[in-house]
């Protein structure tokens, strides 16, 4: 499919969603965000496909935040409709995708591109990567679920500190805090991520996606956790995934996942 602000490619069942706006450092404009939303989609949809990358063009941004120029004038309902839009079409969208996304931070995550780095599964910064959710200096707050997953990843204490100082931190301090998993010098960032990529393209995909469902459940409202994980353990006993990798295990050989 052809984007006008994303590229996406796939190759032997891994695609890479690089948000392609360099000069406005790949800020999310609605037309992005619609983009996004629809090759996600699509690669969720699509069988071949075990895992995604997301990153963002140039040496120089993932993503400097939501496109300021296009909200400035908003009032209160334009406001609320921007948040609730965003989050259904891309932020909860990612976080409950089926599909594995692995966020690969390559520079600035700001604003929006970190709460889109904090809605993908798990994230691995490049060394010059900073991070930090500067809406108060703008005179508003994270609307795209910044608020809610910055402390679920760092804890309240720091959530607290870096959205009221609105402070970049950079990647290590990310790492310590438990934002991103790894650092690697920014050259190695994607190959890297496809590293881990191929690790889990190694298991079941029904497994991993009922994985990702129950891991989520946990901060879900009104939704146990524990008896999701439950449910969703005996649902796996019905799978042929299940079937194949017993079977392999005992015959001592690679299971081959059938992806049902
Ligand atoms: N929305 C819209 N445009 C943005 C943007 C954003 N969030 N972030 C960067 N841009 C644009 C700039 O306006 C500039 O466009 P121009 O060349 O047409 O003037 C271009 O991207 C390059 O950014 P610039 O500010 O010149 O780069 P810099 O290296 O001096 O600074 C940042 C980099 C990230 C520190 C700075 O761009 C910034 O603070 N961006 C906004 C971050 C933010 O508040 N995000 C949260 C939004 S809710």
């Amino acid at each position: 499919m052809n984007y006008e602000n994303i590229l996406a490619e796939k190759e032997n069942g891994l695609a890479v969603i690089t948000i392609n706006r360099p000069t406005k450092l790949n800020a999310l404009n609605k037309t992005t965000i619609q983009e996004l939303h629809e090759a996600f989609k699509a690669l969720d949809a699509d069988k071949e496909v075990k895992a995604i990358i997301i990153t963002g063009s140039g040496e120089k941004a993932f993503v400097a935040g939501a496109d300021i120029s296009e909200f400035a004038d908003f009032d209160v309902a334009q406001g609320g409709e921007l948040a609730a839009k965003g989050q259904e079409l891309l932020f909860d969208f990612v976080e409950n995708l089926s599909t594995p996304v692995i966020a690969a931070v390559n520079g600035f995550a700001l604003g929006g591109g970190l709460e889109l780095a904090m809605a993908a599964h798990f994230r691995v910064a490049s060394d010059n990567a900073k991070m930090g959710l500067p809406e108060v200096s703008l005179g508003v707050i994270p609307g795209y679920g910044g608020t809610q997953r910055l402390p679920q990843l760092v804890g309240k204490g720091r959530a607290m500190e870096m959205i009221m100082t609105a402070g970049m931190i950079g990647a290590e301090d990310a790492k310590a805090y438990g934002l991103v998993n790894h650092v690697v010098p920014q050259a190695e960032l994607v190959d890297f991520c496809k590293g881990i990529a191929s690790k889990i393209m190694k298991n079941s995909p029904v497994a991993i996606s009922a994985a990702i469902k129950a891991i989520n459940a946990n901060f879900t409202d009104g939704v146990n956790g524990y008896k999701a994980e439950i449910k969703a353990f005996g649902e796996a006993f019905g799978t042929a995934d299940f079937k194949e990798g017993t079977t392999a295990f005992l015959e001592k050989r690679k299971a081959e996942f059938p992806g049902k």
